[in-house]
């Protein structure tokens, strides 16, 4: 169960990694622009961050393209490296080609099981299904989770492993979150606000109030 935040900004992530529960990053070309910064500088102070994972948007429309910057991305910034690609012919072949290289590759805009079974075939470390998105066109993006992820789990049942890892992507509430693993995904990328809210409960609120009192009065009962 791996937790990623979707963001470029390098503050949030600093901030949220000390709670030793970030597993990686997700950027994108929209998130980059947000953070007003030069990508490779904020990829740059991920690393110093020291986050182990994070996934850097390549975007171009021709193959080689993909696989000639995948490459220099990933002798630049070494093993925390991720490229990632669209799911078009053009970035799945690039796919195919970095992962034979064993450059870990994520590719997104996923928002069918017929895409998602392509780009594992072509060697895709992980596939983004865009939760958020495919519930934003009448159709439920956490059924699309569950479908991938049965798929997967029945071919490696049956056959070869898959190795491809499913990574719930576009999540826009704590509920989501819950529901991508419980259907089957290995990664969840979110939002930091959407990462700081999992810690909450009201219960746990009024639990910690209440205890609280309590102990104020058992200390006024200490010698
Ligand atoms: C995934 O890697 C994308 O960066 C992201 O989750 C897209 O989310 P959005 O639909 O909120 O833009």
């Amino acid at each position: 169960m791996k937790i990623f935040l979707d963001t470029a900004d390098v503050d949030l992530v600093g901030k949220y990694h000390e709670t030793g529960l970030i597993d990686g990053v997700t950027t994108n070309p929209t998130l980059i622009k947000k953070s007003g910064r030069d990508p490779e500088q904020v990829y740059k102070e991920l690393t110093i961050i020291g986050v182990d994972d994070i996934s850097m948007e390549i975007v171009t429309d021709d193959y080689y393209e993909f696989v000639k910057e995948g490459r220099r991305l990933r002798e630049k910034f070494g093993d925390i490296t991720t490229i990632k690609v669209p799911c078009t012919p053009q970035g799945l072949r690039a796919c195919k080609i970095l992962a034979d290289e064993e450059i870990r590759v994520n590719v997104t805009l996923i928002f069918s099981a017929a895409q998602a079974i392509l780009a594992s075939k072509a060697g895709a470390a992980y596939v983004s299904p865009f939760v958020g998105r495919v519930d934003d066109n009448s159709f439920s993006g956490l059924d699309l989770i569950k479908q991938i992820s049965d798929i997967y789990e029945k071919q490696s049942a049956l056959y070869n492993p898959v190795s491809t890892q499913i990574l719930s992507a576009s999540i826009r509430d704590v509920g989501s979150v819950s529901a991508s693993f419980e259907y089957g995904a290995n990664v969840v990328t979110m939002p930091p606000s959407i990462f700081e809210k999992m810690y909450n409960h009201v219960l746990t609120d009024k639990g910690l109030d209440l205890f609280q009192k309590d102990w104020e009065a058992v200390n006024v009962l200490k010698i």
